[in-house]
């Protein structure tokens, strides 16, 4: 299984050959996408332990070779169809990648360990699931994901680094050290578009989209580029950080997004004899989705309350999140129980039969 790709190596043209002697000895060539392939060592180990697993095999050598600029080609139409017209697969009216957009109106609110819990518990049910880290200055994704590998080029495709079973990408992985990133929202714009165009995510039940906090530049580029994008707002219980949010949610009204939600983060903190201790009030979460329910014209889910917990924060610190290092934790179960319902949520009805028939 090619670390990146997520597929066969022999269903990508990676195997160039096999040759077993009387004796058992199996000697595998295989291609890598490019030279400086980070991951030779891992696909070298993998193969001699598959091979290694075969009754009868002796010896196992692996050849490492590159792959020629035809070869190449071939391995990128395989992936994206020949001849696909590089655009944004999500768009397609085929694509049944749901496509969530993580905002908030304040920063801190929680967005970015949101985000890669609710990816890392989905990929852990065995859906298929990718991350963009959209907040270009703040990014923050790849600490949370553990993830310091960069990732592969072959030719203009950017293979995203794989964290837990989630494929992610993030402008942290093109700066060296903790290089500021000063663009302006041009730039940002074209940093986003970049990452939906040329990196290779294959297919996705769902694709999470980090923002920086706000309704900037970045929340109005995610709009354009992913118009069926739908918008998860996040929100503390403050009914100072509510208000805020529900601008953040009412972004939808100009940019004609849907609202999937509403997330309380940080509801409250559980004490040592068991009672909660409301630390930020309460009822911001179901003001704002009453509110913008009201305001869109449609029922806006608050779809749970995740509580304080250390180890959510530690779990972002080392880069394994809760819902892996702490899964009995109640915020681990509360981030489960809306990932849950994210994967069971029907697909919109843009574009579908709605399946009525008149009453006779
Ligand atoms: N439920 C929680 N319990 C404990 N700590 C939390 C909780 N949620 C978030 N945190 C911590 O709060 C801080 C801010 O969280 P995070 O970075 O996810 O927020 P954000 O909304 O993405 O911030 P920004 O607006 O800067 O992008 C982090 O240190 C994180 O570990
Ligand atoms: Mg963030």
């Amino acid at each position: 299984m090619d670390p990146e790709l997520r597929r066969p190596i022999t269903e990508l043209g990676m195997l160039k050959d096999v040759q077993i002697d009387g004796a058992g000895n199996v000697r595998v060539e295989v291609l890598l996408t490019i030279a400086g392939c980070p991951l030779r060592e891992t696909i070298t180990a993998d193969v001699e332990r598959a091979l290694g697993a075969v009754p009868g095999t002796a010896d196992v050598s692996v050849q490492l070779e590159v792959m020629s600029a035809q070869q190449r080609q071939e391995l990128k139409d395989r992936l994206r169809g020949p001849g696909a017209a590089r655009g944004i697969p999500f768009n397609q009216p085929s694509s049944l990648t749901r496509v969530y957009a993580v905002a908030s109106g304040k920063g801190g609110v929680g967005k970015s360990s949101i985000t890669v819990n609710l990816a890392c518990a989905m990929a852990a049910r065995g859906l298929r699931v990718g991350v963009i880290d959209a907040d270009v200055h703040g990014f923050s994704v790849p600490g949370l994901l553990g993830i310091s590998q960069a990732p592969t080029r072959v030719d203009e495709m950017i293979l995203p680094p794989v964290a837990y079973g989630v494929k992610a990408i993030s402008i942290g992985m093109f700066v060296t050290g903790n290089q500021p990133v000063a663009w302006r929202g041009p730039m940002l714009h074209r940093a986003l578009e970049q990452f939906l165009t040329d990196v290779y995510f294959g297919d996705l039940d769902a694709l999470f989209l980090d923002l920086p906090p706000g309704t900037g530049d970045v929340a109005i580029s995610v709009a354009q580029l992913l118009p069926s994008s739908e918008i998860l707002v996040v929100t503390t219980p403050q009914a100072a950080a509510a208000e805020v949010a529900e601008r953040a949610g009412s972004i939808a009204a100009q940019t004609g997004q849907q609202v999937a939600g509403v997330i309380e983060n940080m509801s409250w903190l559980e004490l040592e004899d068991g009672s909660r201790m409301e630390i930020f009030g309460s009822g911001g979460g179901a003001a704002v989705a009453e509110r913008l329910g009201t305001a869109l014209g449609a029922p806006v889910p608050l779809l749970g309350s995740i509580p304080l917990e250390p180890r959510l924060r530690e779990g972002g610190d080392s880069g394994r999140p809760i819902v892996l290092s702490a899964e009995d934790s109640a915020a681990a179960g509360a981030l489960r129980g809306i990932a849950n319902a994210l994967a069971a949520r029907p697909r919109g009805l843009a574009g579908r039969p709605l399946g009525v028939t008149p009453r006779s």
